[in-house]
């Protein structure tokens, strides 16, 4: 459904992305690892249609759309939903009403998400309803990042390190809640550094390396198995 090709990044003159080749099939989870630094962030920014980056060359197709050359609501409203590095939860709103803020793709069938399927989804949430984002710990807030992606009825959902400064604990419990996502519906490109998240989770993993290309892809078992890449692209 999601099918990069020969993708190009700079920020100002810097190169980042250099030839960018990345497919994600319908209902697939794949995980994008690699250190610091590669243009993992930079790539999810690309395909979300936020600028920065300037894309300078080819092309990021959603099935027949190019998204290249579309704003950001418009790559929301043809349903790719984004979790952010960081999270950016609207911390002066209250939980209730981050959720109610999103601009929605319509949606008619049993797979729309409503602010009451989210809490179902989300107990945590629910309990804290009305209170402000910014009093919620590190991972209420990642589960809010989620529940407001997923209220744009997402069909790709973009999750950029959605681990990073969490509790081994509170990993676990994301790492179920994206489990019971898994589905036909629902296509997850996952960027994380964290190998265990990723090697429970995805259905393929590709490794980022220099000039943000792919150094190797394959199965989760294959990659646990590689020592050779988890020690030079991983660092593991
Ligand atoms: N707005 C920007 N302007 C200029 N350079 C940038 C900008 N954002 C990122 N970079 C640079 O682009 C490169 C890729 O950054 P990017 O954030 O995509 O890496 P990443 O793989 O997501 O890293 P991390 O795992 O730390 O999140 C880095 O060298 C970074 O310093
Ligand atoms: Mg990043």
């Amino acid at each position: 459904m999601l099918s990069i090709d020969g993708l190009q990044c700079t920020y100002g003159t810097a190169p980042i992305i250099q030839g960018l080749q990345l497919d994600v099939g319908e209902g697939e989870v794949v995980s994008v690892l690699g250190r610091n630094g590669m243009g993992k962030t930079t790539m999810v920014r690309a395909i979300a249609g936020m600028r920065p980056p300037e894309v300078r060359g080819g092309a990021i197709r959603l099935y027949e759309d190019d998204l290249v050359t579309l704003e950001s609501y418009e790559v929301a409203r043809l349903g790719v939903g984004l979790v952010p590095q960081g999270r950016h939860v609207f911390g002066s709103l209250t939980v209730i009403e981050n959720l109610e803020v999103i601009a929605r793709a319509p949606r008619h069938d049993a797979d729309s998400w409503t602010v009451e399927r989210v809490f179902d989804f989300f107990p945590r949430l629910d309990e804290r309803r009305e209170q402000f984002a910014s009093n919620l710990s590190g991972g209420e807030q990642q589960m809010l990042a989620i529940g407001r992606a997923l209220m744009t009825n997402p069909r790709l959902l973009l999750m950029d390190e959605p681990s990073e400064g969490l509790a081994p604990i509170v990993i676990g419990t994301i790492k179920e809640t994206m489990r019971s996502l898994k589905g036909p519906g629902l296509s997850i490109l996952l960027v994380e550094q964290n190998l265990g998240l990723a090697l429970s989770l995805a259905d393929r993993i590709a490794v980022m390396g220099p000039h943000g290309q792919i150094v190797w892809s394959g199965s989760p078992e294959a990659l646990d198995a590689d020592e050779a890449v988890k020690r030079s692209h991983l660092g593991v």
